[in-house]
């Protein structure tokens, strides 16, 4: 007997309803608009909302009273009220854009949308912009007309995929079919984000696969160690497949020299990556694009929209100069997906990516080409970075302040100086120092710890962080002994 389907509910018609859409969408963007206006003009507003994390669940535990679609705007309204404020001026924290409302409202559209991008017909225009914006980048790093890649989940995933890819093209042994994965090994700088020692270690290659280059005192890689650190791979028996080199490094946003690293790949055929999450997108800008002199002679870069190039997260792009390099890494068959396929279908995407299922981030990408072109980039990032050196400038002047070494560019790390206290007194006190600054809710910066010392860490991602702003943060440092 065939079973009829249950009737539409009254809830399932509303919940799919286009006038409660419209409606409620409307009252949003006025209230995000509003949010945007007030965290933006009145810096006395609190960046950051501070609870304690079994608190904060009680509370929401609470609000779940299903309580219909009328509180949805009170609903939002505390849900903004309890985030962190990234629009704010005084935001100068973790490495993640205050992205462009214009993106955002991209984010809206593709959230509909909801296209799943794995083959193209599930992403037919996202696919397509996928691939100009990727051209448009590797255009703007100097690779090659062959160069290609695609956009992925963040620069953790990049990052393992581009080292997979490595495996793929520079182990001895077809590791994919055999399923070993002995004794291969990665040389990056000891300063490196953490995700490429987990990303070598998913693989298999196990902590001495992990060879640490040592840094100089700018937290830089001391590239004239890498032979050396070959040498003693080798010694051990493991085979070295790539480098990697840091555009920039997390912790002091310091950029590895990535010529010495390409010569160095050059003569031992190893691949080379750049993980250039935070920082590859310099290339964009015309005061700064020198730092990542010589990324075009990378085999692989890892590229955070969503970092510092205004675009809500996640969005990454991973570039190889050569295209043909990002099929091999996931060479397997899916007859569902792409039954018949044979060649090499760069607009089935799934074919290259981790994920099977991905959002259309392109579209939020492609959004800000539309509308500005690559000049927004550089507006974005020179100024991020200008902030930087300008902020470095005002605590070299102060005899109270020490800069754990001059920025690169956006990433200043720092601390308050007090004559009498040795370095445990001067750790207790950075720290005690940026807990009630961020628990004010004042400003919003980390910390990080340095050849054993905490220092404060500000990263500028808001480009409407003013001059004033920077001022005010070092006089509330100050305000503690
Ligand atoms: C240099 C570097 N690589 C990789 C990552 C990880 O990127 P994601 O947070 O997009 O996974 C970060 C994050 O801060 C980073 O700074």
């Amino acid at each position: 007997m065939i079973h009829k389907p249950t009737a539409l509910s009254p809830r399932l018609r509303e919940a799919y309803d286009p006038e409660n859409f419209r409606r409620l969408g409307h009252q949003l963007v006025d209230q995000l608009a509003d949010h945007l206006q007030n965290v933006q003009s009145e810096v006395e507003r609190p960046v950051y909302h501070h609870a304690d994390p079994e608190a904060e669940t009680e509370y929401w535990r609470r609000a779940l009273d299903r309580s219909g679609l009328d509180q949805l705007p009170d609903w939002y309204a505390r849900v903004v009220q309890h985030s962190i404020h990234l629009h704010h001026p005084r935001y100068a924290g973790h490495q993640i854009s205050s992205p462009s409302p214009l993106a955002a409202l991209s984010g809206l559209l593709t959230d509909l949308l909801n296209n799943g991008m794995g083959v193209y017909e599930m992403g037919v225009a996202a696919t397509a912009m996928e691939r100009v914006v990727i051209e448009t980048v590797a255009r703007q790093f100097g690779m090659p007309a062959t160069a290609g890649g695609y956009l992925t989940s963040g620069g953790t995933l990049a990052n393992l995929t581009a080292l997979l890819a490595a495996r793929r093209h520079r182990a001895p042994r077809d590791v994919w079919r055999e399923g070993s994965n002995e004794k291969l090994a990665v040389l990056v700088c000891e300063e490196a984000h953490y995700c490429i020692d987990r990303a070598v270690r998913i693989m298999g290659l196990g902590e001495a696969g992990v060879r640490k280059i040592p840094a100089t005192k700018d937290f830089k890689m001391r590239t004239e160690l890498l032979e050396e650190h070959w040498q003693q791979a080798r010694a051990e028996g493991l085979y070295p497949i790539a480098v990697v080199g840091s555009a920039c490094s997390t912790s002091t946003g310091a950029y590895d020299d990535l010529e010495a690293i390409a010569d160095f790949c050059e003569a031992k055929q190893l691949w080379f990556h750049v993980d250039g999450a935070h920082g590859a997108a310099v290339a964009f800008s015309g005061r700064y694009c020198q730092l990542v002199k010589g990324i075009d002679r990378a085999d692989s870069v890892t590229m955070d929209f969503h970092k510092m190039l205004l675009t809500p997260a996640l969005a990454t792009g991973l570039i190889f100069r050569e295209l043909d390099a990002s099929f091999a890494t996931f060479s397997q068959r899916a007859q569902y997906l792409w039954s018949g396929a044979t060649d090499r279908e760069w607009f089935n995407l799934a074919r290259r990516t981790f994920e099977c299922t991905k959002s259309m981030m392109s579209v939020k990408v492609f959004t800000l080409l539309q509308a500005y072109g690559t000049d927004l980039f550089d507006d974005y990032v020179s100024r991020c970075y200008d902030l930087g050196q300008y902020f470095a400038q005002l605590i070299s002047q102060s005899p109270d302040l020490e800069l754990a070494t001059w920025p690169d560019g956006n990433i200043v790390c720092f601390r308050r100086m007090v004559g009498d206290l040795d370095e445990e007194g001067l750790n207790q006190l950075n720290g005690d120092i940026r807990r009630s600054i961020v628990e004010s809710g004042a400003f919003y910066l980390v910390q990080t710890e340095l050849h054993g010392r905490c220092y404060l860490r500000v990263t500028l991602v808001n480009p409407l962080t003013s001059e004033e702003d920077l001022e005010e943060l070092l006089n509330l440092v100050r305000r503690r002994v």
